[in-house]
C-alpha cells in the first residue's frame, strides 16, 4: 500500500483522503495548520497514531508560518494557537495530544535557549519526521510482539481500522496481521464492517486486499455467531487511548467484541504504541469520548435511513474494561496481564 501521510519538499502536508476509499484514491495538499485540523476532525485522515503524525507535521506548517512574522511574541502566540485548534479536533484519541505537546515543548525549549523562526521550524520538522518514523518502527515492532499470541492457521478477528491508515505506515492490531501473515500463521481476517463511518468495509478490507491478505467482512453483529461456530481463533484491535489500568478506549463496538470473546474464551488483544496510554487517566471513565453527529447513524451514503423525527445518538468509542484484555502488545512487548499494576511497570520503563 502506498503511504497516506506524506511530507513534501516544499514543506507541505499531502494526506490520501480516506474518505473516498476505496472507490478514489486522492491526495490533499495542505500548508496551514488549521487546514490539517480540519481534515483531522472531518476523518480525512483518522486512526490514533495517524493523527499524531498528522498533528506533528502539522506544527511544522505552524513553526514554518510563524517564522515569517516580524514580531517573536506573536509567533510564540500562533504557535499556541494553533497547538490548541489541533488538540481540540478529535477528543479521544491521545495521540494527537501527545505529539502536539512534544512539538510544542521541543519549539519552547529552544526558544528558551535563544533560537527564533527558521532554526524552530527546521527543529520541529527534524522532530515531525523522527515521530512518524518510530511510529512505523513501533508498529513493526507491535506485530512481533503479537506473533506468539497468534496460533498456526489463525483466523484474525479485528475492528474498524488499526492498519496502515490508521498509523505512520504498517497498522497495529493489522501490524499483528501483517506479522502473522508474512510468518505463515495467517489463515485469513475477519473485518467487521464498522457502522456508522464503515472503516472496516472501506477501509481495513481495502488496504488488505490491496496487500493481497484474505480478508472477509462481516457485520458487526455477525461476530458472536461466527465465535460461536469457532471460526474465530483471537480478536486484535487498535486503540485510541489507553488509562493507567488498561482499561481501553476504541471504536465503539469493541467493548461488545470483549464481552463475546470473553464468553467463548477467545484472547481478546489490545496492540497499541507508548504513545497511545495516557498516565493522567486513572480508568477508563477518567476518558473523554467523542460524540459525533447524528447525520453519521441517521443516513448511507447521503440518503437517510431513519423515518424524520427520529434521533440518533453517536458515541464514536466505548471502554474496554482492563479484564476483559488478556493483553496489550506495545513496542516494547505484551502487558500480560493487563491490570494497574502491569501497566504502571511498563510506564516507569524508560522507553526503549
Ligand atoms: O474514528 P477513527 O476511525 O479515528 O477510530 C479509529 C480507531 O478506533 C482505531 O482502532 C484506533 O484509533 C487505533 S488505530 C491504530
Amino acid at each position: 500500500m502506498q503511504a497516506h501521510i506524506c511530507w513534501t519538499e516544499r514543506r507541505t502536508l499531502r494526506l490520501m483522503d480516506q474518505r473516498l476509499l476505496p472507490f478514489e484514491v486522492r491526495f490533499e495538499e495542505y500548508d496551514r495548520a488549521e487546514a490539517v485540523a480540519e481534515a483531522i476532525r472531518n476523518m480525512v485522515v483518522r486512526g490514533a497514531p495517524a493523527i499524531g503524525v498528522t498533528a506533528a507535521y502539522a506544527m511544522v506548517l505552524s513553526a514554518a508560518r510563524a517564522a515569517k512574522a516580524q514580531d517573536p511574541r506573536e509567533a510564540r502566540r500562533q504557535i499556541l494557537r494553533d497547538a490548541d485548534i489541533l488538540r481540540q479536533a478529535r477528543p479521544t484519541a491521545v495521540n494527537l495530544a501527545w505529539a502536539v505537546d512534544r512539538m510544542v515543548h521541543l519549539a519552547r525549549d529552544l526558544s528558551k535557549s535563544g533560537a527564533e523562526g527558521e532554526d524552530i521550524a527546521q527543529a520541529l520538522e527534524d522532530e515531525a519526521v523522527q515521530i512518524h518514523r518510530d511510529d512505523v518502527a513501533a508498529c513493526r515492532a507491535i506485530g512481533r510482539a503479537g506473533l506468539p499470541f497468534v496460533p498456526q492457521e489463525a483466523t484474525i478477528l479485528t475492528h474498524c481500522n488499526a492498519g496502515a491508515l490508521a498509523t505512520g505506515g504498517y497498522g497495529t492490531a493489522l501490524g499483528v496481521v501483517r506479522a502473522a501473515h508474512e510468518a505463515g500463521k495467517l489463515a485469513g481476517v475477519f473485518a467487521d464492517e464498522t457502522r456508522p463511518f464503515l472503516q472496516g468495509a472501506r477501509l481495513t478490507a481495502w488496504e488488505l486486499h490491496e496487500d493481497h491478505i484474505p480478508v472477509t467482512l462481516l457485520c458487526d453483529n455477525a461476530a458472536g455467531a461466527l465465535m460461536a461456530q469457532g471460526r474465530v481463533s483471537v480478536v486484535v484491535v487498535g486503540a485510541d487511548r489507553i488509562a493507567a489500568n488498561g482499561d481501553t478506549a476504541n471504536k465503539i463496538g469493541t467493548f461488545s467484541l470483549a464481552v463475546l470473546a470473553h464468553h467463548h474464551g477467545i484472547p481478546f488483544l489490545v496492540a497499541a504504541p507508548r504513545s497511545t496510554f495516557d498516565p493522567a487517566a486513572a480508568d477508563g471513565s477518567a476518558i473523554p469520548i467523542e460524540q459525533r453527529a447524528q447525520n453519521e447513524v441517521l443516513s448511507l451514503a447521503g440518503r437517510r435511513l431513519a423515518p424524520d423525527g427520529v434521533e440518533a445518538v453517536n458515541p464514536a468509542f466505548d471502554v474496554t474494561p482492563h479484564d476483559l484484555i488478556h493483553a496489550i502488545l506495545t513496542e516494547e512487548g505484551p502487558i500480560h496481564p493487563v491490570n494497574g499494576d502491569t501497566v504502571s511497570r511498563f510506564l516507569a520503563k524508560a522507553p526503549s
